[in-house]
C-alpha cells in the first residue's frame, strides 16, 4: 500500500504468526520498522527476513510486553532510532486454557498485564508522538471478546476491555486526527493453537474460509494502518470466516 511508504510502524509480539506476516507485509510497502518480542531469537529471524522482503529499515528490542520499564523502553527506543511513529500495533497477547474456577491470581495477571495493560500503557507513552504524526492505532483483539469462549475467562475478559480501549481511545483522539481500531481474530493457525488436530476440526465448522491464516489477519492490519481506512475509527472488525454469526462456539467441548 503506497500510503505506508516510510511510515514508522511499531509491532508487539512481533516475532509470532500474526506479527511477523505483518512485519513482512508493512516491509513490502516501504515501512520503516520497529519490532518487539518476548524471544529474541525468532525477532533477531525476522528482522533479517524483513531486510529481505524490503524494509526500508529494521530495529527491534527484545521486551516483555507484561513489564512497565520495557514498554516504556519501546516508545524511548523507537524515537531514538526514527524521531518519530506513525503506526502502532498493539499485537501481543497470549491464552492460558484454564476452567473460571481455577484461574489463579497469577493467571489473572500475567494474561490482564500482556493482554490489555501492555497496550494501555504503551499507547499511553506513545500518544505525544502519534498526536505530531496524526498516526493510527490497531489493536489486536479476539472474538472472543464478544463471543465467550469456556476455559478461556481471563483471557476473554482482557480482550473485551481491548475493545473498549480501541472506541474510548478513537473518541479523545479523533480531534487530533489519530485513528484507533481493532481486529477480532477467529481462531488463526499460528503458535497460538498448539493442537493443529483441533484447530482443524473447530476451523471445519465455520461457513467460511476453512483454516484462517496469519496473513488474513495480516492484511487487515495493513489496511487500517494505511489512508485508505481513513474515514474509519473505533471499530472492531471480526474476521472470522463468519463463526460469530452463525453462532459457532469454538468447541474445545464442555468445560469439564
Ligand atoms: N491465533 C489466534 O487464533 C488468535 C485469535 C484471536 C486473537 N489473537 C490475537 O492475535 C495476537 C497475535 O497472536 P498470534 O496468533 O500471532 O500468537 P503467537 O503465539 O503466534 O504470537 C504471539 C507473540 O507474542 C509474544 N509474546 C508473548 N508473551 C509476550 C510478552 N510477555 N512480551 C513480549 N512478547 C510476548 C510471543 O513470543 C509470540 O511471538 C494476540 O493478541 C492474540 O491474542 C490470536
Amino acid at each position: 500500500m503506497d500510503s505506508l511508504k516510510d511510515k514508522v510502524v511499531v509491532i508487539t509480539g512481533a516475532a509470532g504468526g500474526i506479527g511477523s506476516e505483518a512485519a513482512k507485509l508493512f516491509s513490502k510497502s516501504g515501512s520503516k520498522l520497529f519490532l518487539t518480542d518476548l524471544d529474541q531469537g525468532r525477532l533477531n529471524s525476522l528482522i533479517e527476513e524483513c531486510k529481505k522482503s524490503g524494509a526500508k529499515e529494521v530495529h527491534g528490542v527484545r521486551a516483555d510486553s507484561g513489564v512497565m520499564s520495557d514498554l516504556e523502553n519501546i516508545s524511548k527506543k523507537t524515537i531514538e532510532c526514527y524521531g518519530k511513529v506513525d503506526v502502532l500495533v498493539n499485537n501481543v497477547g497470549f491464552a492460558k486454557k484454564v476452567p473460571y474456577e481455577e484461574h489463579t491470581e497469577a493467571d489473572y495477571n500475567s494474561t490482564l498485564d500482556v493482554n490489555l495493560k501492555a497496550a494501555f500503557f504503551l499507547t499511553k507513552w506513545m500518544i505525544p508522538e502519534l498526536i505530531k504524526t496524526r498516526g493510527t492505532i490497531v489493536n489486536l483483539s479476539s472474538a472472543a471478546a464478544t463471543n465467550p469462549e469456556p476455559r478461556f475467562m481471563a483471557y476473554s475478559v482482557a480482550k473485551a476491555g481491548i475493545d473498549h480501549f480501541t472506541r474510548s481511545l478513537a473518541r479523545e483522539y479523533a480531534p487530533q486526527g489519530i485513528r484507533v481500531n481493532a481486529i477480532g481474530p477467529g481462531p488463526v493457525r499460528t503458535a497460538f493453537h498448539p493442537d493443529h488436530a483441533a484447530l482443524e476440526k473447530i476451523s471445519a465448522e465455520q461457513p467460511l474460509c476453512g483454516i484462517l491464516e496469519p496473513a488474513m489477519i495480516a492484511r487487515w492490519i495493513l489496511f487500517l494502518s494505511s489512508q485508505e481506512a481513513g474515514p474509519i475509527t473505533g471499530q472492531v472488525i471480526v474476521v472470522d470466516g463468519g463463526r460469530t454469526v452463525t453462532r459457532i462456539p469454538v468447541g474445545y467441548g464442555p468445560v469439564k
